[in-house]
């Protein structure tokens, strides 16, 4: 793994990732995630192999705002690698939890989260727009320097 802490020169790789694993209504674009980038307290992780993560800090809290690898490059740990080092950064910059949705048709990353700790503490019925709900799930960080 080549993970590289990710800038707004990075967007459209980025946004490339993005593309090849989301559907088309829900990628996000190089110019929605330039500007993402640009807010304050965001972490953006990117492996050239074709993974990205991108969360969000504010205080003591953090959340997975997106988190994509290309199905080239899946089941080799990269999406492990991503949230692992995406809940370090968070725990170095103040946060001790980080929250996220999944949809609970999405049985890949459920089971990920799962592996990664996150338990879920709530529930947003229909949320999506294909009619499936968003689990809120939720990890206690721990600083390690
Ligand atoms: C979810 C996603 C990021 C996983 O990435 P990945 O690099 O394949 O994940 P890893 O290789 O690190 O897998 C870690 C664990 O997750 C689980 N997992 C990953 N893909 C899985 C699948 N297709 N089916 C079941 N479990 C899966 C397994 O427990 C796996 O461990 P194992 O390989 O030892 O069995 C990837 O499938 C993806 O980008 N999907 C499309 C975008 C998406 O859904 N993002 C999350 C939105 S909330």
């Amino acid at each position: 793994m080549t993970l590289v802490a990710a800038t707004p020169s990075h967007a459209a790789a980025l946004a490339a990732i993005h593309a090849e694993s989301f559907p088309p209504p829900d990628r996000w674009d190089r110019d929605a995630i330039a500007a993402l980038l640009a807010q304050p307290g965001i972490i953006a992780l990117i492996d050239p192999a074709g993974g990205m993560v991108i969360a969000r800090v504010a205080f003591d809290e953090a959340e997975i705002l997106t988190l994509a690898v290309c199905p080239g490059a899946r089941r080799s740990g990269l999406g492990r690698a991503l949230m692992d080092e995406a809940c370090r950064c968070a725990a170095r910059a103040g946060a001790a939890s980080m929250f996220l949705e999944v949809s609970d048709r999405n049985a890949a990353a459920l089971r990920l989260y799962g592996s990664c700790g996150f338990v879920q503490v709530g529930l947003r019925r229909d949320y999506y727009s294909n009619g499936s709900s968003a689990l809120v799930m939720r990890k206690t960080l721990e600083y390690v320097s």
